[in-house]
């Protein structure tokens, strides 16, 4: 899994907790320091790959700080690893820092929110095909349902990064204002900044936010928000892009959008994993073949997780 003359690309590294912060209601962020080989394979990583992480051995948290809609998922034993992509990359030194945005929703992730800062986790990564940057456009947006915010969060701090002269805008949707996965009270922000979200902002980049039920932002799915929204804009569709992340059926959404105002879209696709690497064959997403009715599968963790957007046969 290693490439000798220019470092490993990716391999199986022991990373450091550094931190281990609890956003809100089943919201984390989990901070990985790598060093050596691992510093090298992750310095490389980009937005949109994952890292699969063994969370088999760490303790579950004592059984009152289970919500109890969980407590019986939460004895299930792990045997395999979990795929966690990243919501930021940054270096220190001669360390390598990787955050993972999660959702305490199983027997992994419940573990996951014990790791204390010091402790040492097995991470297998970098892994799969992140999203392709958008060398020829003007305008990326880029839309996030529920926990799709953590890759494109990282996606904002590069694409502004690397393309300083882009028009960059995110919108971000959930259900309700508590399944929001991010970090500051929303009004706040927007009264400072103007802008809705505090971990867009930071990196320049202007956010709107969705809540089907009203209690946050737009009233209604962030595809409605979104439609509504390209409908009053005045870009060229040549020189914009689309980057999604979230929920099958809103990406299928997406797919729609993009196809319809024939605008390129790349989304990342869940899939649930076992190895991470193409070898078990789990992760199977059915996929178009250009210019023909049939559909072949390709894998979600070697193939993907990002595709483009016409080449995904959803079945919903
Ligand atoms: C490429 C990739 C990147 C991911 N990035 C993140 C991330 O940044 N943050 C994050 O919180 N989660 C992410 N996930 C999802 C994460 O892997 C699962 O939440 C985790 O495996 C759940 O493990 P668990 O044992 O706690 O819960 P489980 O008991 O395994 O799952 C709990 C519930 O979630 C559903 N579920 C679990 N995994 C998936 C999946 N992959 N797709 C759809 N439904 C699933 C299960 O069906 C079940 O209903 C990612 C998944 C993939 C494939
Ligand atoms: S997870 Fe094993 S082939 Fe994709």
């Amino acid at each position: 899994m290693t490439n000798e003359s220019s470092g490993p690309d990716k391999g199986m590294f022991d990373a450091a907790v550094f931190a281990n912060k609890h956003i809100k209601g089943k919201f984390y962020r989990l901070g990985l320091e790598f060093y050596g080989d691992g510093a090298a394979a992750f310095a490389k990583a980009r937005p949109g790959q994952f890292a699969e992480l063994d969370l088999a051995g760490i303790p579950l948290p004592p059984t009152d700080a289970i919500a109890e809609d969980l407590r019986d998922a939460s004895e299930r034993k792990i045997l395999l690893r979990r795929p966690f992509s990243f919501c930021d990359v940054s270096s220190r030194k001669d360390k390598i820092r990787v955050e993972i945005l999660y959702c305490a929703l199983g027997p992994a992730t419940l573990r996951m929110t014990s790791l204390s800062p010091g402790k040492s986790v097995s991470v297998i990564g970098p892994l799969g095909n992140g999203f392709q940057s958008p060398a020829d456009k003007k305008t990326a947006l880029l839309v996030s349902g529920g926990m799709g915010a953590g890759p494109l969060i990282h996606l904002a701090k590069t694409l502004a990064a690397d393309y300083p002269k882009m028009g960059i805008i995110a919108f971000a949707g959930a259900k309700s204002k508590t399944e929001l996965p991010f970090e500051r009270p929303t009004d706040e922000i927007s009264q400072q900044l103007g802008f809705a979200l505090h971990e867009f902002a930071r990196v320049g980049v202007e956010s709107q936010l969705a809540t089907d039920d009203g209690s946050a932002g737009y009233e209604g799915f962030v595809t409605d928000c979104f439609t509504k929204w390209l409908g009053r804009s005045s870009l060229a569709v040549k020189d914009t892009i689309i980057y999604s992340c979230g929920p099958e059926v809103m990406l299928a959404r997406m797919a729609k959008i993009a196809e319809d105002k024939k605008i390129d879209c790349q989304i990342s696709m869940e899939r649930m994993m076992a190895c991470g690497f193409g070898l078990c064959q789990s992760c199977a997403v059915k996929c178009k073949v250009n210019g023909s009715s049939e559909t072949i599968y390709k894998l979600c963790c070697k193939d993907g997780p990002v595709f483009d957007s016409r080449e995904v046969a959803f079945e919903l």
